[in-house]
């Protein structure tokens, strides 16, 4: 079995926890080792009954002398970025709820995150590192870079690009034929009819620029 280690503790790796167990319901593929986490106050503690083993010094050490996997289980596309290239011994894997609905005509890097109830449709192609959140949908031919965050509920129609380290908030939507540039971030319910500009906070219907946010 893949000893497998979940990078972050927060609430969305319970969500990540859960996707492993269902995982492991179908096919016993992984031995969930435990999480790590930067936060001091949270070592020894536990999420869903899976000890928090040490912070990620700890895996990064590990990893220099064990067969180790994992996956990055925060939102924060900025830390999740730093985090993978910090952990550059750990072998990064695609961890995909079974009650997912994914086309086979599909290209997926390593290290993604699919949630219970997204649905991916022929031509999409995903970098490395992302999260699609409970719930979002995918239309053809969507492609998104590295380091990618699509929150629950989101709707993402057909030739839309969503650049590296980009954001999306729950519920929002975005017409076809979008480029979301480089380190965007869109707020809960926004809906997007134009390109954006890199480093923008968008929200509203529809959305507009409110402010710029540091390079990332
Ligand atoms: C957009 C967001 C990041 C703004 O956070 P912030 O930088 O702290 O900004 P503020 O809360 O100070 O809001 C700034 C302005 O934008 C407005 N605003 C904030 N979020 C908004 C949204 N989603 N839609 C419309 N307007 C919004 C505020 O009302 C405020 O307007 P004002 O200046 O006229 O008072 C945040 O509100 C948001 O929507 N985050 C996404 C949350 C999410 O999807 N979570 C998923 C959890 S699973």
């Amino acid at each position: 079995m893949k000893q497998l280690f979940i990078v972050g503790s927060g609430g969305f790796s319970k969500q990540v926890i859960e996707i492993v167990e269902k995982n492991n319901e179908q096919k016993q593929i992984y031995n969930l080792v435990g999480l790590v986490d930067d936060d001091k106050e949270k070592q020894k503690s536990e999420v869903l009954g899976y000890k928090i083993l040490g912070t990620t010094d700890f895996l990064h050490e590990y990893s220099k002398v064990n067969k180790v996997y994992g996956v990055i289980a925060i939102s924060n596309t900025k830390i999740r970025k730093q985090l993978a290239s910090k952990l550059n011994n750990v072998e990064w894997i695609n961890l995909i709820h079974p009650d997912a609905i994914l086309t086979k005509y599909m290209k997926l890097g390593k290290g993604n995150v699919i949630s219970g109830g997204v649905v991916i449709n022929p031509d999409c192609k995903l970098g490395n590192h992302c999260h699609l959140n409970i719930g979002t949908t995918l239309g053809h031919d969507v492609k998104l870079s590295d380091y990618v965050t699509v929150m629950p509920g989101s709707r993402i129609s057909g030739n839309v690009h969503l650049k590296r380290n980009t954001l999306v908030g729950t519920g929002s939507t975005i017409i076809q034929n979008i480029t979301i540039n480089e380190n965007t971030m869109l707020g809960a319910g926004t809906v997007i009819i134009k390109d954006t500009e890199r480093n923008g906070l968008y929200v509203g219907v529809p959305g507009q620029k409110i402010k710029d946010l540091e390079s990332n």
